[in-house]
């Protein structure tokens, strides 16, 4: 039976991605396409269960503001406005839309008219997130208004016997009180889907079309030991068996005994039968890296290195014909939807240029969230420690040593990192800080010891709360277990005699020192 599929217009807006997440968490696949990349066939043989049209930034009336084909209400499918997505129903099916006298931007009170439809689950007076200056003046004829605010007459609307529904807010933001449930009652009451998005059913069907696709075939994967890569890798292997190889590319920018961790479970003493080969090319790095200070600069050589490590692997091993990748669906949304400026080069250890002859590149995780990535690793067996790591940037500790990086330099960060996670897990913060390191500063203070002067660095810690790692807040994490991790890198840790601890949020910082 085909798979149930809801399909997301995406008119620009900020959220999108969040919406497809709330689709799939009630069970459902999905898939994000800008709103100009399908025509009205496209639409049909797509195939959807239900539309939704998101938000964006425009004016539905404005000079070139995204439109859609008016005959796409003539298809029969249910279809879901979301803000700007509202207005545009409204708009094409002979509605009006007017400026608002005031915007509603953030937190509103949405009085609930009525609980028919897809707002069964709201409270009578809903707190919804809104972000617009447009709104709904009058509802196109046969539909009926569902919900309202202070300042906007129309803040949900629906005509129930078309398969039309209207809400002027986000559902998908958390904020927005029941939200999920008013997606959910669409997708699964109004769209009527099956629940048939289950990850145990993902991987058989990948497997399986992993092993029509490779033949006979030789494939290669770059393993990093983080999720993506693991994942990848060990569903490659269930397809392919020993046609694969694995490569992991110990750079010398691993935490503390990271590359032996790996290796341990990959190699060919651990569960898997990956055939795993580790280079150590840790001095390669060293010397490529000694006198670079600028971070762009070091990203660049950290990338570009693993490449030719990764071409000189692919030679021994002879023709190979696919190459791996643990290319993840924010990836593909955001390299194909939108345009956004370059704040850092990221180098994924998977996300390799074709530089080395290969017939194809296999995404196995292309069209999945990272919690979905977790859940097939479940799925496919991997161990709770190894689908929960927090992410590792592929650039490792050359990012986290600000200014030159040397083989000194990083033992001292290694050190002083491998501390501060074993003291806040033991402390229990494991789980509740989405991402924590030590990171080497390159400045160097004065300090005493024992009664001696001494001259040295600085570390900074870091520990984030974030969900999508593109915001962060610093956590508040509490002042004794930070004194602990003080006293115990300067007294264990050679060369740093002071501790920061960074307060910064994300924005105005980053994540990452560099
Ligand atoms: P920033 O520092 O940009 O980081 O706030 C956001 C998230 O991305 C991770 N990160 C990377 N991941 N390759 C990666 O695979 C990279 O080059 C890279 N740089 C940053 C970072 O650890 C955080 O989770």
């Amino acid at each position: 039976m085909a798979q149930n599929k809801i399909l997301i217009l995406d008119f620009g807006g900020q959220y999108n991605q969040l919406i497809a997440r709330r689709v799939r968490e009630c069970g459902v696949y999905c898939e994000v396409r800008n709103f100009d990349s399908m025509t009205l066939d496209d639409i049909k043989a797509y195939d959807p269960k239900g539309l939704i049209f998101t938000g964006g930034p425009q004016s539905a009336y404005g000079e070139g503001a995204p439109s859609i084909d008016g005959k796409v209400f003539e298809l029969g499918i249910p279809v879901l406005g979301i803000c700007y997505g509202a207005q545009l129903m409204a708009h094409k099916l002979g509605g009006r839309i007017s400026s608002a006298p005031t915007s509603e931007y953030g937190r509103t009170v949405v009085s609930i008219d009525n609980k028919d439809g897809v707002l069964e689950k709201a409270d009578d007076e809903n707190i919804c997130w809104m972000s617009h200056t447009d709104y709904i003046s009058e509802p196109p004829e046969g539909f009926i208004v569902t919900a309202h605010t202070e300042s906007c007459p129309v803040a949900g609307m629906e005509d129930r016997k078309r398969g039309f529904y209207a809400v002027q807010f986000h559902p998908e933001v958390n904020h927005t009180q029941h939200g999920a449930e008013f997606l959910r009652k669409f997708v699964l009451g109004v769209c009527a889907c099956e629940q048939d998005w289950q990850m145990g059913s993902f991987a058989e069907k990948q497997i399986k079309e992993i092993r029509e696709k490779v033949g006979t075939g030789k494939v290669l994967c770059a393993l990093s030991g983080g999720v993506d890569s693991s994942v990848a890798a060990v569903l490659l292997s269930k397809a392919v068996g020993k046609q694969l190889t694995c490569v992991f590319v110990d750079h010398g920018l691993l935490r503390k005994d990271e590359g032996n961790q790996v290796s341990e479970i990959f190699g060919p003493d651990g569960p898997y039968d990956l055939n795993f080969v580790r280079v150590n090319a840790q001095q390669r790095y060293y010397d490529k890296l000694a006198g670079i200070t600028e971070p762009e600069a070091k990203r660049k050589i950290i990338g570009e290195e693993f490449i030719r490590v990764f071409e000189d692997e692919a030679r021994k091993i002879g023709k190979v014909d696919f190459l791996v990748q643990g290319t993840i669906y924010p990836d593909v949304i955001e390299s194909g939807l939108g345009k956004s400026a370059v704040i850092k080069s990221h180098h994924n250890v998977g996300g390799l240029p074709d530089h080395v002859d290969f017939k194809e590149i296999i995404e196995p995780l292309r069209m999945l969230f990272k919690d979905e990535v977790r859940a097939l690793g479940r799925e496919l067996g991997l161990p709770d420690y190894l689908v929960n790591r927090q992410p590792f940037p592929g650039p490792g500790l050359g990012i986290r040593i600000i200014g030159e990086v040397t083989e000194a330099k990083v033992k001292i960060v290694q050190e002083a990192d491998a501390i501060y996670r074993e003291e806040l897990e033991k402390a229990g913060y494991g789980s509740k800080v989405n991402q924590y390191f030590a990171a080497l500063t390159n400045m160097r203070s004065v300090g005493v010891m024992g009664d001696f002067r001494t001259y040295d660095y600085a570390i900074a810690l870091r520990a984030v709360t974030t969900t999508d790692f593109m915001t962060a807040e610093s956590a508040d994490l509490p002042w004794d277990l930070l004194q602990t991790v003080t006293s115990r890198i300067v007294n264990e840790v050679d060369h740093v005699n002071r501790v920061f601890y960074d307060l910064t949020g994300k924005p105005p910082g980053t994540i990452e020192f560099e």
